[in-house]
């Protein structure tokens, strides 16, 4: 059986190993930047109690449009728009353990996923994932008004 010298084998390997591991970093890493990436939304919104009212032609909240669903961090809410006339919204605070902020959502399975442990959850309000289901609030809209009972 023919031995490799411990050095030749680092120097080898090493940089394979390294653009290894260094990509799936970075690819981690732009992954979390991308799903972190949202303008704050400060503005189109007033909370009074325990109902969230929200102005769905704020320009703040025009993702909803554009990309059916935003992460609306400062409320912990995930809001999903189903069509014109529906809405959802969830908790943004993962079921598993806990962490905010790394969503994605897809719109063919209709699940929101947590990148911190790549669970996914139904956006069914209903259907449990790993730690339990995503809760949603009910809502109600009139007009571009879309109330949220917290
Ligand atoms: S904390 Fe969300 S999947 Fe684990």
């Amino acid at each position: 059986m023919k031995t490799l010298n411990r050095r030749k084998f680092l120097n080898k390997s090493c940089p394979i190993l390294l653009s290894t591991i260094v990509g799936s970093t970075l690819l981690q890493y732009c992954t979390a930047e991308e799903i972190a990436e949202q303008a704050p939304i400060s503005g189109g919104y007033s909370v009074s109690g325990n109902v969230l009212t929200i102005d769905l032609s704020h320009s703040d909240f025009g993702a909803l449009d554009s990309k059916g669903w935003i992460n609306f961090a400062s409320q912990n809410l995930l809001l999903l728009k189903k069509s014109a006339t529906e809405y959802k919204a969830f908790t943004n605070i993962c079921p598993h353990e806990r962490v905010k902020n790394k969503w994605s959502y897809s719109a063919s399975t209709q699940k929101f996923t947590c990148h911190e442990h790549d669970n996914a959850y139904s956006s069914d309000c209903a259907t449990a994932g790993k730690g339990g289901v995503l809760d949603c609030y009910k809502v109600a809209l009139s007009g571009t008004q879309l109330k949220v009972y917290l």
